[in-house]
């Protein structure tokens, strides 16, 4: 923030940026690793960072305090796969005590989750949103390239039993691959009491193949669901935060929404309140971002938690107004998701 005499307060309690978005989410990716290959994520020969490049727990938490310092109140843990990092209840629990957290949440793959749910619900993660893309064995291995279904499904079971806030569903639509997958999971998500969310494919895939005849969109989704599960309506609860815009089944509103993700076809740019931290301590301040900021120097060469907060700062400054997918100017990131976090 500039004051009014023109010079840059680190310690302003707010990230603010050059568009008037004011910043209140953090997602921590805490490893690049993962124990599937999904297309629209990785490269089957992917190469991961060394070990000592990523941050350690206590690296991450002590940036996250500076972050919650600065008015950051929601903290989602990502990957790779997050589960697959040892101990990641440890990080959550350090996390969990940081004064001004209300909101704490992870996104895995679900296929450690059978073991690990009650650990991360007792040490204090409150929400849980797990990828579930199909419930066809073929057509799950053909996305992830690895066998794991079976594990999901028992990994969710376990969640529902350890009782998080809630937990959602996250599905990737693809053009002429997950079509015959949209009603089953639907059927799934209401008999179970999951909310379901679709989410459009974005150029993050690790083998730069993205192409805008693969994006099956929201509202052609949508249409399939009201046509084969019932209709739906716009929900009137709604989370401004989230990039989701959510639905309800008009035959049962009590029953889990459905909710959309649309970044390529509705982008959510103008409300964005996200920032990021890489595995190996960059922050970013879009998923599409082709600068990062090395909060991991700073950390690793004494420095203090003023030039953390500057960073900080930096990073939300420069944030562009949009992503621009399908415009001239637009730039695909050299990372891909898995190196970013989801
Ligand atoms: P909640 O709404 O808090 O549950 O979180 P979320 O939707 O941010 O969580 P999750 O990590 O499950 O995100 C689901 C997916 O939405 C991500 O994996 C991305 O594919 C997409 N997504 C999330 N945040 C952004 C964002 O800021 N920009 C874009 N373009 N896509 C996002
Ligand atoms: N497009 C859209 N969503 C993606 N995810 C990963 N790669 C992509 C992509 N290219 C999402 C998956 C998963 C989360 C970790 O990231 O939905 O739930
Ligand atoms: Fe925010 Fe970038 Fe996602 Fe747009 S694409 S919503 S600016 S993270």
């Amino acid at each position: 923030m500039i004051d009014s005499a023109g010079s840059f307060d680190p310690a302003a309690p707010v990230l603010v940026d050059g568009f008037g978005r004011t910043h209140t989410d953090l997602r921590i990716s805490v490893t690049d690793r993962c124990n599937l290959r999904c297309t629209y994520c990785m490269p089957l020969d992917a190469v991961f960072k060394p070990r000592d490049e990523l941050l350690s727990y206590e690296e991450i938490a002590r940036v996250a305090r500076v972050a919650a310092g600065l008015g950051i109140r929601s903290i989602r843990i990502t990957g790779g796969e997050p589960l697959v990092r040892h101990g990641v209840e440890a990080l959550v629990r350090q996390l969990a005590e940081i004064p001004g957290v209300e909101d704490l949440s992870l996104t895995t793959n679900g296929l450690l989750l059978e073991e690990q749910a009650s650990a991360l619900r007792s040490a204090g993660l409150h929400r849980l949103n797990v990828s579930l893309d199909a419930l066809e064995p073929e057509v799950f291995e053909r996305i992830a390239r690895r066998q794991g279904l079976d594990r999901v499904l028992a990994g969710l079971a376990a969640a529902k039993t350890a009782g998080f806030r809630s937990i959602r569903i996250n599905a990737v639509s693809i053009r002429g691959l997950t079509e015959g997958e949209i009603v089953p999971l639907a059927l799934f998500c209401r008999r179970e009491g999951f909310h379901l969310r679709f989410i459009e494919f974005m150029p993050l895939d690790g083998e730069s193949s993205w192409a805008d005849g693969q994006v099956l969109s929201g509202r052609e989704v949508r249409e399939i669901l009201t046509q084969h599960v019932g209709p739906l309506a716009p929900a009137t609860r709604t989370d401004d935060g989230q990039p989701a815009v959510d639905y309800e089944y008009v035959d049962d509103a009590t029953a889990a929404g459905v909710g959309f993700i649309d970044p390529v076809t509705q982008p959510f740019c103008d409300r964005c309140d996200r920032l990021r931290l890489t595995a190996d301590g960059q922050f970013r301040n879009c998923l599409f971002s082709t600068t990062e900021w090395d909060a991991r120097q700073v950390l690793r060469t004494g420095g203090s938690d003023d030039e953390i907060a500057r960073l900080l700062h930096d990073c939300v400054r420069a944030k562009r107004a949009a992503h621009g997918i399908g415009t001239a100017s637009f730039e695909r990131p050299t990372r891909a998701m898995y190196q970013i976090g989801g």
